[in-house]
């Protein structure tokens, strides 16, 4: 229904982080899709909910090796996974040599992806340029969210990021909102402060969305490091005003979702497993939310990070590219 795109301009300021957080967040069922073309890091970061290490060849792979015709809606999820904590996750792309498919696959990704019924979207685009494969994914969202550091060179590059991205995106009047998050030391930080101030200035339709804590204990919670009690890290705490404005500005806030038509005048037993598995998926995306809300249980030991990587491609596929050596 609600599609948010996330993005950087360069370097690593958090994108990934913040993208975790806003699909763990969402107070709709949402999707974690992982589209940075440089190669996906959640699958690496966290086990699946059966302790399993994440299929990275399930996701993103699968799904654009389907997409010469277009995709159904529901493709997506079928090519999910649930991470430990709740959230589904299609698994994002090995290497940067995937994401050169066609693009008019990740044109039918994109449109599958929008065209969604039953739960939200959540896309971690990675650096985006106006060259990048992912960008149809952008193109197609409805806000468009640059996570920046309020340094010199995080901001200057950032400004010129939006800047391309507004001229590119909106030519038409149409495209995705534009916003920024910063991730920064506080609302009334020096650099912060004046982040704020050059970007309304220089670009004054691109929102600013809020705050999310320099907080490296929080940051490693999305990692897969063990936090005793995650709802407490700052950077958790930050997360939730900038959850509560970005499912604002999208229409996600307090809305239910539509839920998908059955296709073709279905039976009525297809839609009854339809609204049951809807219902088994409004409760894990609740239970994501409980984990880092008020009164969270700890959370449980997760994979070490050996075990996590035995089985996955990674590993398997060492020998014949090169990689891992
Ligand atoms: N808000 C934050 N505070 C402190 N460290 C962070 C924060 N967000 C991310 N990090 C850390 O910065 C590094 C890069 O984060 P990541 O989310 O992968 O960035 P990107 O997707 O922009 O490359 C990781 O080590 C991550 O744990
Ligand atoms: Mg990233």
């Amino acid at each position: 229904m609600a599609v948010v795109a996330l993005m950087s301009a360069k370097g690593a300021p958090g994108c990934t982080t913040a993208a975790q957080l806003l699909a763990a967040l969402w107070p709709r069922p949402a999707l974690l899709v992982d589209a940075d073309a440089a190669g996906g890091d959640v699958a690496l970061r966290l086990p699946r909910e059966d302790g399993a290490a994440v299929d990275r060849d399930r996701g993103l792979l699968s799904l654009l090796s389907l997409a010469r015709r277009s995709l159904s809606p529901t493709a997506l999820v079928e090519h999910a996974q649930v991470l430990r904590g709740g959230t589904e996750l299609v698994a994002g792309l090995s290497s940067p040599e995937q994401a050169q498919a066609g693009q008019a696959l990740w044109d039918n990704l994109a449109h599958a992806l929008a065209a969604a019924r039953d739960h939200d979207v959540v896309v971690d685009c990675g650096r985006l340029t106006a060259g990048s494969p992912q960008l149809s994914l952008a193109e197609r969202a409805d806000l468009l969210v640059c996570v920046l550091r309020p340094d010199v060179s995080g901001l200057v590059h950032a400004r010129e990021r939006l800047g391309t991205m507004q001229e590119v995106l909106q030519a038409g009047g149409s495209g995705p909102l534009l916003g920024y998050v910063v991730v920064g030391r506080g609302a009334g930080d020096r650099d912060v402060v004046g982040a704020r101030a050059m970007l309304e200035r220089d670009l004054p339709k691109v929102r600013f969305l809020g705050l999310l804590a320099d907080d490296r204990e929080g940051a490693g919670v999305l990692a897969g490091v063990e936090v005793p009690r995650p709802e407490r890290t700052l950077l958790v705490r930050s997360a939730h005003a900038v959850v509560d404005e970005v499912a604002r500005l999208v229409g996600a806030a307090g809305q239910p979702l539509g839920g998908t038509p059955p296709v073709g005048g279905g039976s009525a037993a297809a839609a009854a497993e339809a609204e049951a598995l809807g219902a088994r998926r409004a409760a894990r995306q609740r239970g994501s939310r409980r984990r880092f809300g008020k009164g969270a249980a700890p959370v449980a030991p997760v994979v070490p990070l050996g075990e996590r990587l035995s089985g996955t491609p990674v590993l398997k596929s060492s020998s014949s590219t090169g990689a891992g050596s």
